[in-house]
C-alpha cells in the first residue's frame, strides 16, 4: 500500500546542514494503523509528508498505491494525493466559515453537483458524530469536536490513506480516546490505512497494530506491537513502552520498597513479560513446585493490545543460584522474557536498574 524506501531528507540552511531522515525504508499495508513515535524534532512529520510528497526526499523512492509518486506528473500527483488525507495537531480550520462550509471546501474541486455535495458534507458530519453542528462555527467547538470536523473534512473526498500528524497531542487523554475510538472505526469500517505520529506510546498502544520508532531522523526498531510491546531491542523503546505501561512509575517506587532493601544476596528482581496464553499458565507457582523457588510479587499490570494480553510482573526470586537459574530457563522455555533487574544506589537514590546496565529503564 504504501512502500518507502531508503529516504533521505536533507535541509541546508544557511548555517549547517540538517538530515531531517535518514536511510528509512517502511512498509504499510492496507487496512494497517501504523504508528511513527519518537521525540520531538525525530524527523516523524518530515517522513510523514513523503507519502503525500508535501516533502519531497532528498533520495529514495515513494510508492502508494503501486504508483511511484515521484515519476509522476504534477496533474496526476495532485489526483493520488487526493487519495491521501490528512489531519494535523492545530486542527487547521477556517474559523471565518461554519463546519459544514470546512468540509464543503475539500470538494471543491470535486465533480459531485451542489445536491451530492449537501449530501456528502452531511454523511461526513454523521460519520464523525457532528450531525448538530452543521452550522456551528469552529470557535464554538471543543477541541475534541474540532479535529473531527478535520477527519470528516479529510474524509471528503474518499481517501484510501490517512495520515494524522499528533493528531492527538492538543486533546486531553479523555478526548484523545475518543478521537482513537473514531479513527479505529473508520479503519474498520471504510477499511482506511491510518499513519499515527506520535510522541506518546500509550496514543500507539491504544489503536496501531504496527509501530517504527524514530531517532534522530532514523528508525530504530519496528515490527508490530504485541511484539514490539512484550520484547522491545532498543533502549529507547523500552523507554517509550516503561512510559506506556507505567512501569517506569511502579520501578522508581519499587526502589524503596522494603522487600527490596532486605534481600539476600542471592535473591534475584527480575522482570517477567509475557503474551496471550502463558498468562493462563500457574507459572508462578510451577516455580516452587518443580525448582523450589519462591516467588515474590512486586507488581503486576496486564495490558489489552489488539485482544491479546501482555502482562508484566515484577518479582523476587528466591531460592539457590542453580535453582533460581533453572526456574528462569524454564520461564524462557515458556515465551515469558526475562530480564534481571539489580537494586543499586546512584547519587545516594536507590533505583532499580537492569543488571550490569547502570541506566535507568
Ligand atoms: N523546512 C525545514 N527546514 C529546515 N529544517 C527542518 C525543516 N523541517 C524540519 N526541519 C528539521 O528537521 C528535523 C526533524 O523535524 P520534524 O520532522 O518536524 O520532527 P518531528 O515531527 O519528529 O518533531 C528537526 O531538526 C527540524 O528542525
Ligand atoms: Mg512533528
Amino acid at each position: 500500500m504504501i512502500e518507502l524506501k531508503n529516504i533521505d531528507v536533507q535541509f541546508k540552511t544557511k548555517s549547517k546542514e540538517i538530515y531531517a531522515v535518514q536511510d528509512v525504508s517502511i512498509q504499510i499495508n492496507k487496512g494497517d494503523i501504523f504508528g511513527i513515535v519518537g521525540y520531538s524534532g525525530a524527523g516523524k512529520s518530515t517522513l510523514v509528508r513523503t507519502i503525500n510528497l508535501l516533502q519531497r526526499p532528498t533520495n529514495g523512492s515513494v510508492r502508494v498505491s503501486g504508483k511511484q509518486l515521484l515519476d509522476l506528473s504534477p496533474e496526476k500527483l495532485r489526483q493520488e494525493r487526493k487519495k491521501i488525507g490528512m489531519i494535523f495537531q492545530h486542527f487547521n480550520l477556517m474559523n471565518a466559515r461554519t463546519v459544514s462550509g470546512n468540509v464543503h471546501y475539500a470538494l471543491r474541486s470535486s465533480p459531485l453537483s451542489d445536491k451530492q455535495k449537501n449530501e456528502k458534507v452531511a454523511e461526513l458530519l454523521e460519520l464523525v458524530g457532528l450531525a448538530d453542528k452543521h452550522d456551528v462555527y469552529p470557535s464554538q467547538l471543543s477541541g475534541g469536536q474540532k479535529q473531527r470536523v478535520g477527519i470528516a473534512r479529510s474524509l471528503a473526498n474518499d481517501p484510501e490513506v490517512l495520515l494524522c500528524d499528533e493528531a492527538t497531542s492538543a486533546l486531553d487523554p479523555k478526548t484523545t480516546l475518543s478521537i482513537l475510538e473514531l479513527l479505529k472505526d473508520l479503519n474498520e469500517k471504510l477499511n482506511l490505512t491510518i499513519v499515527i505520529i506520535t510522541h506518546e506510546m500509550e496514543v500507539i498502544k491504544e489503536v496501531c497494530n504496527k509501530v517504527a520508532v524514530m531517532e534522530e531522523g532514523s528508525v530504530v526498531e519496528q515490527g508490530d506491537v504485541v511484539s514490539i510491546f512484550t520484547d522491545p531491542q532498543n533502549p529507547l523503546t523500552q523507554e517509550f513502552i516503561n512510559t506506556a505501561t507505567h512501569i517506569d512509575q511502579a520501578l522508581e517506587k519499587l526502589a524503596k520498597h522494603p522487600s527490596l532493601l532486605n534481600l539476600n544476596r542471592e535473591d534475584t528482581i527480575a522482570r517477567l513479560s509475557f503474551v496471550g496464553e502463558s498468562t493462563n499458565e500457574p507459572l508462578i507457582s510451577s516455580l516452587y513446585s518443580k525448582f523450589a523457588v519462591s516467588t515474590n510479587i512486586l507488581y503486576g499490570n496486564i495490558e489489552i493490545l489488539h485482544d491479546t494480553p501482555i502482562g508484566n510482573l515484577i518479582v523476587v526470586l528466591n531460592g539457590t543460584t542453580s535453582q533460581q537459574q533453572q526456574a528462569i530457563h524454564f520461564l524462557e522455555s515458556q515465551s515469558v522474557t526475562v530480564q534481571q533487574l539489580e537494586h543499586i544506589h546512584i547519587d545516594e537514590k536507590a533505583k532499580v536498574v537492569p543488571l550490569n546496565r547502570k541506566q535507568v529503564i
